[in-house]
């Protein structure tokens, strides 16, 4: 599900670059992957050139390297938590859904996955995701993602800007079922304008209405974990009911066939499908 979904997506996307970017579309988006994969590893220096994802170069770049094995965590995550404590269980016929930091949606592929897998007779009828991003160029990419998904459940995908670092007041997330961070924290941890992001997540979590889940995936860092915890704890109460450990996830390998196997060859990259990750379940208490 999840990479035909992806196929279908980089197949439209990579026609539109080279449509507007003709012969020149390949080295673009070689270059982003590039770029983004060396600033990955610096992700603890508030001083960092941080990384640009407006290009849509950049955006198709992430989504054929990263969005897959994202996916996969997301699902994976979903379902060894549900196996260990029971939770999360979706029952309602709408499910509304935000993903903060949410880039092209890689993670309601895994939750779309996770369903179908997990509860296939009691399907949600209709789930209203909502992609909260700095990043405007991101809402065409989320937008086709959405569009490719195979599934009986209505997908009713929302953009929203949203700069952690500005003044985030005026956003809620009191009606959401499920939040989701996934690799997001780790970007906004450590920016110059520490006391504002601090003070964004803290009303972004406070506005989490009880019962809803919080999932938490990064890197396996504990220090991003510890601030997501800190930003929680000033937000209100949490409890716990899943915890992965830091650990090392390899996403099954499929056959990287179709517009995979042609974009490893003209990428010279291979999508990046394993991540010593740390994953936390959280519920919300009021
Ligand atoms: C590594 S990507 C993760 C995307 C997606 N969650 C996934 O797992 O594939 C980090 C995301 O955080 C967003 N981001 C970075 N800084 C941000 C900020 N200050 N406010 C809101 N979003 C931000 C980026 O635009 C990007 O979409």
């Amino acid at each position: 599900m999840i990479y035909s979904a992806l196929k279908r997506a980089l197949l439209v996307l990579d026609e539109h670059g080279f449509e507007t970017f003709g012969e020149e579309w390949d080295e673009m988006v070689i270059d982003q992957i590039a770029t983004m994969s060396g600033r990955y590893g610096n992700l603890t220096d508030a001083t960092r050139d941080l990384q640009d994802y407006s290009a849509f170069p950049a955006g198709v770049g992430y989504l054929f390297m990263y969005a897959a094995g994202h996916a996969e965590l997301v699902a994976c995550v979903l379902e060894k938590a549900h196996s260990a404590c029971g939770h999360p269980t979706f029952n309602k016929q709408k499910l509304r859904v935000a993903s903060i930091g949410g880039g092209p949606g890689s993670e309601l592929l895994g939750l779309i996955k996770f369903l179908h897998e997990h509860q296939p007779d009691s399907l949600p009828e209709k789930i209203v995701y909502t992609v909260y991003d700095k990043e405007a160029g991101w809402e065409h990419i989320a937008a086709e993602l959405a569009e490719s998904i195979e599934t009986t459940i209505e997908i009713v995908l929302k953009f929203r800007p949203l700069d952690v670092t500005g003044d985030c007041a005026a956003v809620t997330l009191e009606k959401q079922d499920l939040v989701m961070m996934s690799f997001f924290i780790s970007e906004v941890s450590n920016l110059p304008k520490a006391a504002e992001v601090r003070e964004a997540l803290k009303h972004l979590l406070g506005t989490i209405p009880a019962d809803s889940y919080l999932l938490y995936n990064d890197n396996s860092n504990m220090a991003f974990y510890g601030y997501l915890n800190s930003r929680r704890k000033s937000a209100g109460k949490f409890d716990e009911v899943y915890d992965s450990d830091p650990h090392h996830f390899d996403v099954p390998v499929p056959d990287l066939d179709g517009i995979f196997e042609e974009m490893i060859e003209r990428f010279e990259r291979t999508p990046k499908l394993s991540a010593f990750a740390l994953s936390k379940l959280l519920v919300r208490v009021k």
